[in-house]
């Protein structure tokens, strides 16, 4: 088989990519390992920033989004039970987020694939990337017995954090910056009202708690737990009573409580790779850097990379303007260390560390009576949060 660019995974980088390149006629097939069911089970990211729903726009998948969508103009932080809102809209001079689940959003970029008889394969094993370095790349995969060989001009690699394709750089090349957190988040979706219209990011002695929501109808709660901690130690009632403590006790006393429909656990990782190019290969999304979910940026990270990526092959394709391809590296990275700056210190302002001294409880509580106490702290933070500009 033949392509102009072969994108290796199907989430939403590579979704997005393969259909903002269709629109503008270059060829794309998207590799995906597993099966489309598979990852549409996947519960991840809720909060969208202002420039990723553009970017679902422009690749005519915004309707549903813009319809079933909530904007939010803000959200509120409570500290130990007392709750202060974050004017989004103020703050940021009239900005605000879109909450609407990636679940959905990667379903009406698979549809949108679909209308378009765009190539998506499914089960995709054994990805294999070949002779980066040279001009004729190719991508091979096994579908059954069969090995099948395409041939691109370039390769995406949006396989995620444990993809393939971060992997195929050489590793005196390749150089990786890591934090993890001593905790994860156990989150819960449940078809229950939300306790509150608006996110809740809770900091509390006993852990951090988020209440955030899909729709009027289907609630998403998450709270920090140590990582030993399985999804089998903790039942429904464990959860929501452990939720429920860390919240202020007006807010408890609303919750609406139901059986749990998904349960997980996802350890917090800062990570970036670089370069982001090698060769004719182009790293994208997670598979190039994770922020711990906390300011919500993972997603709205991968979506600039996209919008570079895109605007890059277009110039290429259309111009034979290589700058873009040239600077993708450098440009991308410098807003994913924003990113990865905003995420970090969301998640120090927020969380109970196990091994935190009275010493850092304090500047914690200082850092976050600041952030009330300014009106430049509150910029920043908003500033931050809808997103910075691509
Ligand atoms: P992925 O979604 O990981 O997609 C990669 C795809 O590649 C997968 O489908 C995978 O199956 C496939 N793949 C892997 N290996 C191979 C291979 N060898 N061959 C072929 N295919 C392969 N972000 C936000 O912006 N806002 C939020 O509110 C938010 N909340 C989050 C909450 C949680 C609990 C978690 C875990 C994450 C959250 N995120 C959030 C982050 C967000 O979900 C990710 O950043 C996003 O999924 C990245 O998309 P991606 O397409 O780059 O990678
Ligand atoms: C959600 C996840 C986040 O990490 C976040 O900061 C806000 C919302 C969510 O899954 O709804």
């Amino acid at each position: 088989m033949k392509t102009q660019v072969c994108i290796v995974g199907g989430g939403p980088s590579g979704l997005m990519l393969s259909q903002l390149l269709h629109l503008k006629g270059i060829d794309t097939i998207v590799l995906e390992k597993h099966s489309r069911e598979y990852v549409l089970s996947r519960i991840r990211a809720g909060v969208l920033e202002h420039g990723f729903a553009e970017l679902m726009r422009e690749a005519e998948c915004g309707e549903r989004m813009d319809r079933e969508g909530e904007i939010h103009e803000g959200f509120l932080v409570s500290d130990n039970g007392a709750m202060r809102r974050v004017d989004l809209h103020k703050y940021s001079g009239g900005s605000s987020v879109v909450v609407y689940g990636q679940t959905e959003l990667t379903r009406d970029l698979y549809d949108a694939r679909d209308r378009m008889n765009g190539k998506v394969v499914h089960n995709a094993e054994d990805v294999a990337l070949h002779d980066l370095d040279t001009d004729k790349p190719y991508v091979t995969y096994r579908a059954g017995d069969e090995v099948i060989r395409i041939d691109c001009d370039y390769v995406i690699g949006a396989d995620g954090f444990h993809g393939v394709s971060r992997k195929a750089i050489p590793k005196d090349v390749l150089r990786e910056y890591e934090r993890v957190y001593p905790f994860g988040w156990l989150g819960v979706l449940s078809r229950t009202k939300p306790v509150s219209p608006e996110l809740i990011y809770a900091r509390h002695e006993r852990g951090f708690a988020l209440c955030s929501l899909r729709s009027q109808v289907l609630s998403r709660y998450y709270i920090q737990v140590p990582l030993t901690d399985t999804v089998g130690d903790w039942s429904d009632d464990a959860f929501w009573a452990e939720l429920k403590s860390r919240l202020p006790d007006e807010v408890a006393a609303r919750m609406v409580t139901g059986p749990s429909i998904e349960k997980s656990i996802a350890p917090l990782r800062s990570f970036v790779a670089e370069p982001m190019r090698w060769g004719n290969l182009f790293l994208a999304g997670d598979a190039a850097h994770i922020v711990p979910p906390t300011g919500a940026r993972g997603l709205n990270s991968a979506a600039s990379d996209i919008y570079y990526l895109y605007h890059a092959m277009v110039d290429h394709y259309a111009k034979g303007d290589d700058s873009g391809l040239e600077s993708y590296s450098a440009k991308a990275l410098a807003r994913v260390w924003k990113a990865q700056r905003f995420s970090w210190w969301m998640t120090m302002l927020l969380h109970t560390f196990p091994d935190s001294i009275p010493y850092d409880n304090k500047l914690q509580q200082t850092d976050l009576d600041y952030l009330f106490s300014s009106e430049a702290a509150l910029a920043s933070l908003a500033e931050n949060y809808v997103g910075l500009p691509f």
